[in-house]
């Protein structure tokens, strides 16, 4: 049931707090390090406003997009977020039905708590699949022959994670993952041995970064799949139109929700620059910090296609399974829609950077 007391799709962040374990909720809530890239995230949101504009004709208005040659009703899709039953049991198969209800496109995580094929039986057509490059060729291949099988239509690459940087929110509430919390996706595969370090050699370069991908791996999985392949956690704009040259089919500006580099920019603050460099029309999604549809309505005017919710997604399972995520995700969309109708923009395409206003800095 869905508490009386929702009025806005940010609530579920509060009711959240009742519905999940301390230390659990911390996890998710938390960024790496210090959270100073989770703090950005949401602080970027607060230095535009939206231009309210009078009279405009929105009786046609609509929130449809295409990304990467595939048609939405709206450009509001489900972050990849891993082990959701830390939130509900059988977390992901409730965040694919709420997706399927509300036509939204769903983005399942590689560690997933369930499998990708008991996932895609739950979704509905719009399902992407957020691959992690495994250890092993064979593995990597073998999730993407599974998820090609399962009907995901694209795959959702995510390159800004090499490392696991501890949160120390989620340290210091004592978080450790549940035993249930196991990556379904990932059993069967042989575990691999890291190799021994030498004394002068440091556990970061020479130990975890050479197993991290390459820009050779993403080649070599260009080359193994004839679906689109987007890579996730592009901030800089070197990198995007390095990425582009590449092959892939499309960006996600993101910084992993500030779980990876702490000090990384804010996504929004990156998202201009990189639309610059790679102009109109090559698809960019964005993620990070959205808490609202005016948070949506500001990434969209600032260059991204469509958004992807990542937190609000596991505040949302906590409090109400499925029904929870699709309101959630209801409330979002509406919330956008108002946006766009006292902005004056009947389409999302009508949402350009005109349609904000950057406040003046702060004296310090
Ligand atoms: C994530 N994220 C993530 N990303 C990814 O590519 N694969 C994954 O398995 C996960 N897992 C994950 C777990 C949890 C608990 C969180 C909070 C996040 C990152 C996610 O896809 C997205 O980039 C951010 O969550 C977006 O920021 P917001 O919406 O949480 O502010």
């Amino acid at each position: 049931k869905i508490p009386a007391d929702i009025g806005c799709a940010a609530d579920y962040e509060v009711l959240a707090q009742r519905f999940m374990a301390p230390p659990s909720f911390d996890y998710v809530a938390g960024g790496s390090g210090r959270d100073l890239t989770v703090a950005a995230n949401l602080a970027a949101f607060a230095r535009w406003d939206i231009y309210p504009r009078l009279l405009a004709d929105v009786g046609a208005g609509h929130t449809r997009v295409t990304v990467a040659g595939q048609t939405f009703a709206h450009p509001v899709f489900l972050a990849p977020v891993a082990f959701q039953n830390l939130a509900h049991g059988a977390g992901e198969l409730q965040s694919a039905r709420a997706a399927h209800a509300v036509d939204s496109c769903l983005v399942s995580s590689t560690l997933s708590s369930c499998t990708l094929e008991d996932v895609a039986r739950g979704a509905g057509p719009q399902r992407w699949f957020q691959l992690y490059f495994q250890q092993r060729r064979e593995d990597t291949l073998d999730l993407l022959t599974r998820a090609a099988q399962a009907g995901y239509t694209a795959i959702v690459v995510t390159l800004d994670a090499p490392i696991q940087v501890p949160s120390n929110r989620a340290l210091r509430a004592g978080f450790r993952m549940p035993a249930d919390c196991v990556a379904a996706n990932l059993r069967g595969y042989a575990a691999v041995a890291t190799p021994a370090l030498a004394p002068d050699q440091s556990r970061i370069f020479q130990g975890i970064m050479s197993a991290a991908p390459s820009w050779d791996d993403l080649r070599w999985l260009l080359a193994q799949t004839s679906l689109p392949v987007l890579v996730k956690g592009v901030l800089h704009p070197d990198d995007a139109v390095a990425l582009r040259a590449s092959g892939v089919a499309g960006l996600v500006v993101s910084n992993h929700g500030g779980r990876t580099l702490d000090g990384a920019p804010a996504s929004l603050d990156a998202l201009p620059a990189i639309r610059a460099a790679l102009g109109p029309g090559f698809p960019l999604l964005f993620d990070g910090g959205i808490r609202s549809g005016a948070d949506v309505f500001k990434a969209l005017a600032l260059g991204a296609d469509a958004v992807l919710v990542g937190r609000l997604q596991m505040y949302a399972l906590s409090v109400a399974g499925a029904l929870g995520v699709a309101h959630m995700l209801k409330l979002l969309r509406e919330e956008l829609e108002v946006c766009m109708a006292l902005a004056g923009c009947a389409s999302v395409a009508e949402i350009g950077p005109g349609t904000l206003l950057r406040r003046p800095e702060a004296p310090c």
